[in-house]
């Protein structure tokens, strides 16, 4: 039976290996010439520890996966997620979303936020069938 759980700072490294291990599965979610993935990394840290959450899951003391929250708007939560390769397909990624709503809702959040590449279809379809429709297109070039 899975657990799900909020990140304490003993799960700092894993964190940071998951947010790494999810830019690198969609590199072009970060645009090119403004920093390295590195340093996304740590922003993305900085803002999760200092205005945010996380959610672990766990088997039997196994991490399965995370979610980190980050505020986007004063009533509005950004969340990203990353499930182990050998995890997924068994609604680890949905049960993170489906906890992580209900704490971002009891923190004053009344909407959420997912950035996510267009071509990933893993991530849209987990993200419609637990409520989120889309409302943007967002394209982008480097200059
Ligand atoms: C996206 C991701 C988190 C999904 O995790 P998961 O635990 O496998 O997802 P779940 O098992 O909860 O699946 C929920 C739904 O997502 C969809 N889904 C999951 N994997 C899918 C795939 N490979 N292709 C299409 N749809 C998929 C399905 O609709 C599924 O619902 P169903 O089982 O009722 O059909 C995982 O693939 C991952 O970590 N990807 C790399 C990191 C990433 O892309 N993060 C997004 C950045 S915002």
């Amino acid at each position: 039976m899975n657990q799900i759980r909020l990140a304490s700072n003993n799960d700092e490294t894993y964190l940071k290996n998951s947010i790494q291990a999810a830019y690198h599965e969609y590199p072009r979610l970060i645009a090119k010439g403004n920093g390295s993935l590195e340093l996304a990394v740590e922003r993305v840290l900085e803002m999760v520890s200092a205005e945010g959450f996380a959610h672990i899951a766990e088997e039997n003391g196994q991490k399965l996966g995370v979610s980190w929250w980050t505020p986007e708007n004063p009533d509005e939560m950004s969340v990203a997620y990353f499930v182990e390769p050998d995890a997924r397909n068994k609604g680890v990624a949905t049960q993170l979303l489906e906890a992580g709503l209900g704490e971002a809702k009891s923190r004053g959040a009344r909407s959420s936020l997912i950035k996510t590449h267009p071509e990933n279809e893993a991530s849209i379809s987990l993200a419609r069938k637990v409520g989120f429709e889309p409302v943007v297109a967002l394209l982008r070039q480097t200059l």
